[in-house]
């Protein structure tokens, strides 16, 4: 049996989509939603062995949102408990390798080897950023600029739904991709100025400084400043522009990926139709 963990969130629910109908899978949530799906917090370790009971794979999406230790913690609360109940592989949903500047690539690295020491069967799926991150740190202000800090830099973005379905059909066959580390980065890097014609805006970014200012001003929790900022710098100085050629992303979905400017331009207007949930 497969579970499903973070079936509530955006990549956990579009992985969700693709077990419809399937009696081997099963999902589990914080909340317990969508109906029937077992209660899974890893800030709860008490709520996971009867979760993962007669589980023979898991689909681990991170747990990010949080300080380092809050985040190991959990994906630490959700080895140990998978190790315990006789859970076979773990599938975890990782962070590319180009993204170690990353203010959270800790927590990615330190689950990829807690998972290397485990004596579970792994295989780790190196997310690239997703498209529809960029319509959030780079989404059009009401003057029809885009003002993100990105300079001159690109991104090898990734359509969520893109990752979500390498995620299923990875977890549905596991034994075929155990030990696998796959990054799953975009094929085409998007920059500011891209970004910005394709939501008919113009590119005009601010300093690291003033987009530090700006986020703090806006409520963000401590841990979330450094984690939009650094994404923008990281960005920016061309660390996360990708190999512009197919990769293991192509090769998993057997397809070319979804334009990601598409989906940044659609997430955007999705955004400012209201019919995106806050956080997403
Ligand atoms: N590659 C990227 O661009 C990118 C961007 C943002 C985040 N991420 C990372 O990728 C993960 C999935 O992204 P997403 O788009 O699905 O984010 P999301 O829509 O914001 O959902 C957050 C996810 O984290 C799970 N989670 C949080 N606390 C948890 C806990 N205590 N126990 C178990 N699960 C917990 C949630 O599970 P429930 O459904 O149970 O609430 C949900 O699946 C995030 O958690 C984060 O680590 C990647």
């Amino acid at each position: 049996m497969l579970l499903i963990t973070g079936a509530s969130g955006g990549l956990g629910g579009l992985a969700a989509q693709h077990a419809r109908g399937r009696g081997d899978v099963v999902l589990g949530s914080r909340s317990g939603d969508p109906a029937g799906a077992r209660r899974v917090d890893f800030d709860d370790p008490a709520s996971l062995p009867d979760a993962f009971a007669g589980v023979d794979t898991l689909l681990m999406i991170s747990a990010g949102y949080g300080e380092d230790d809050t985040v190991t913690a959990r994906h630490e609360a959700a080895i140990g408990a998978a190790e315990q109940a006789g859970v076979r592989h773990v599938v975890y949903t990782s962070l590319s390798g180009d993204g170690d500047h990353l203010p959270y690539a800790l927590a990615h690295r330190w689950t990829e080897r807690r998972l290397r020491r485990s004596p579970l069967a792994w295989t780790v799926l190196r997310n690239g950023l997703y498209a529809e991150l960029l319509a959030v740190l780079a989404a059009p202000d009401s003057d029809g600029r885009v003002t993100a800090p990105l300079g001159d830099g690109r991104l090898a973005a990734v359509a969520r739904a893109d990752l979500a379905e390498v995620a299923f059909r990875v977890a549905a066959d596991p034994s075929a991709h155990a030990g696998r580390v796959y990054e799953l980065v975009g094929e085409v890097p998007l920059g500011g100025a891209d970004l910005a014609a394709a939501v008919s805006a113009t590119y005009a970014p601010v300093t690291l400084a003033q987009a530090r200012a700006a986020v703090a001003a806006t409520g963000a929790a401590p841990f979330q400043v450094p984690m939009l900022v650094g994404t923008c710098t990281a960005i920016a100085h061309g660390f996360l522009e990708g190999p512009g050629r197919p990769g293991d992303l192509r090769t998993l979905l057997g397809r070319e990926p979804r334009p990601a400017l598409d989906v940044y331009a659609h997430a955007v207007g999705a955004r400012a139709a209201g019919a995106v949930r806050p956080g997403r």
